[in-house]
């Protein structure tokens, strides 16, 4: 029978055996997968597993920072990247979302090889490829990976020349969970909810600027930690806000607005290739509503998205 403790015995000593006294370069995305995976290979070789984290300017509010800080109290050999502005410089004027996944894929490549040929005598590269990712990537029929293109999977390998080390490849998601709990990783990374690749990205329909994802990360910022408060961030699969290219009248005090309005997604599902529409309380979407609006400078409309997947998707991009 599987169990966490005997895969992560058994992962560890194939890892050392695998690497020996080599090193293993390691991109870090702040989601469960890659942070399960690091620490699997920090387990097996420690300080010779060299992570590398990039500030796409995407991430959500504060992300990148608390994210980053947590790696290192988990003793990870990480560097921090700040390329915002090569994000947005290339995402400039670019509305197309399979356009912008192109553009954030090549540049997150881009970025991570060039940091990766300054560490000398590299052999190994890590990835927390899981199971589904295999299969998506793989089949043609695969529902996300012919309807939108993702980009965890392939690309890298090719372009680095590399061996791949990938401790979860046989893995799906509740068991990688469950590993993360045996070696002791931070409910802060387990019970997080998937985020895309392209992030903030495609949750901006239409072009990007740095404007408007500091809008929609304090919108995102005020609906997930409301969420959290009332208890019902553990009861979605995932949630978050769409910066919408409309801008419609409202009134503040005595002055007419125009403004732009935001959507609240919140799905339940198991694995994501369906998914229902969540049942918020009505007093919390009031509440989101009103903070959203009184608080956040540009926005002046919030609705809820009742749409489920299929025929809708999770991600309105
Ligand atoms: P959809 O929108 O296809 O999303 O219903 C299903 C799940 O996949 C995530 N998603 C992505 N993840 N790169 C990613 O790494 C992408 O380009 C991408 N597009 C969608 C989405 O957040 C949801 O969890």
């Amino acid at each position: 029978d599987w169990t966490p403790a005997a895969f992560v015995q058994e992962t560890v000593a194939r890892i050392k055996q695998q690497v020996g006294d080599k090193k293993v370069v390691m991109a870090l995305s702040g989601g469960v997968d890659s942070t399960v995976a690091a620490e699997l290979i920090h387990k097996a070789i420690g300080p010779n597993l060299y992570c590398v984290f990039v500030d796409n300017g995407l991430l959500r509010k504060d992300e990148f920072e608390t994210v980053l800080d947590s790696y290192k109290h988990m003793g990870l050999n990480v560097k921090g990247v700040n390329a915002k502005d090569l994000f947005y410089g290339q995402l400039n004027g670019v509305k197309d979302p399979e356009e912008k996944r192109k553009i954030i894929g090549r540049l997150f490549i881009e970025v991570f090889q060039q940091e990766a040929v300054q560490l000398k005598d590299i052999a190994f590269l890590g990835q927390g490829t899981i199971y589904p990712d295999v299969i998506e990537s793989v089949s043609v029929n695969g529902p996300s990976a012919t309807i939108k293109s993702h980009h965890n999977v392939g690309g890298l390998p090719e372009k680095m020349n590399m061996s791949l080390v990938e401790p979860l490849r046989f893995l799906f998601k509740d068991e990688v969970r469950r590993v993360g709990k045996e070696i002791g990783i931070s409910d802060i990374f387990l019970a997080r909810h998937p985020f895309p690749g392209p992030g903030l990205a495609i949750r901006i329909l239409g072009d990007i600027t740095a404007e408007k994802v500091e809008m929609l990360q304090e919108a995102d910022a005020i609906y997930i930690e409301g969420l959290k408060e009332a208890g019902l961030y553990n009861q979605v699969w995932q949630a978050g806000t769409i910066l919408l290219p409309v801008q419609s009248v409202g009134v503040m005090g005595d002055e007419r607005t125009y403004e732009f309005c935001v959507a609240l997604r919140a799905v339940t599902s198991t694995d994501g290739m369906t998914a229902d529409w969540a049942h918020l309380p009505y007093e919390f979407l009031a509440k989101i509503s009103n903070d959203i609006i009184n608080k956040v400078k540009g926005i002046n409309r919030v609705v809820y998205d009742i749409s489920s997947k299929p025929p809708a998707t999770i991600e309105w991009e």
